[in-house]
């Protein structure tokens, strides 16, 4: 089933936050999903070592696993879960390239900045060698993070429109909020945040579910073309 590659080669965007927070409400809807996080800082499979539901979902430690390896374990992942997740190193390396092989859908996330906006440029720039390597193309957006929910600035207003023009965007966004840090400082999901009265986590969820959402009916889309 779907192979879901969270990339991007800066670090810092929120891929592992997204990666999870799309996880968590995958759960929630009732359906299972496997990540596999090949970042050596880990810090996805060290959440899931501390998460004590382990329930519906699985994280994998694939930061040590040769790309032979890796990719019987996304092929396996796919072959048994409703949703695969992959979640990178914020690095241009052989081992982002190899992920964008086998994966349905690239999600690249990304702050309102000048600086990321730069390296998701360079990071498209690759996509036309990405594609021949796989020889179909790969659907990829932009998701932008860590955006101050209140306040458009211009700058952002700025950076938002030309990563428009460089790359087709997600409408949902996953704004700035303490419920997405909470969720590693507890090693919880979302849904266990608020039910523990641990965090307020209404708003983020509805924007995590927005993005699912759009990831599904691309996936859908993408399936049927
Ligand atoms: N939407 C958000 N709201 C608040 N904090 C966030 C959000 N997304 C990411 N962060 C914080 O930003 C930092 C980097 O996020 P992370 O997901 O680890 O990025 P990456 O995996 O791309 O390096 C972390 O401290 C994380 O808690
Ligand atoms: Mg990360």
């Amino acid at each position: 089933m779907p192979v879901i590659l969270v990339g991007s080669i800066k670090g810092g965007v929120g891929k592992s936050t997204t990666a999870l927070a799309l996880s968590s409400e995958i759960r929630s809807a009732g359906q299972t999903v496997h990540i596999i996080d090949t970042d050596p800082q880990n810090s996805l499979y060290r959440w899931y070592e501390d998460w004590k539901l382990k329930d519906r979902i699985v994280i994998e430690d694939g930061h040590r696993m040769s790309q032979k390896q890796l990719e019987s374990a996304v092929y396996e992942a796919s072959r048994e879960h409703p949703f695969v997740i992959v979640d990178v190193k914020g690095a241009m390396n052989e081992a982002i390239l190899h992920a964008t092989r086998q994966a349905d859908l690239l999600v690249i996330p990304q702050r309102a900045s000048a600086a990321d906006l730069e390296r998701s440029i360079e990071f498209l720039d690759q996509m036309e060698f990405i594609e021949s390597a796989r020889r179909r193309p790969l659907p990829h957006r932009v998701v932008f993070t860590q955006r101050n929910a209140a306040i458009m600035s211009r700058a952002d207003r700025e950076i938002m429109d030309q990563t428009r023009e460089a790359v087709e965007v997600f409408s949902s966004e996953l704004f700035q909020g303490d419920a997405y840090k909470a969720m590693f400082l507890y090693r919880m999901t979302l849904e266990e945040l608020d039910a523990h009265g641990l965090s307020r986590t209404e708003r983020a969820r509805h924007q995590v579910q927005s993005l699912l959402r759009e990831i599904v009916a691309i996936i859908k889309g993408a399936q049927q073309a």
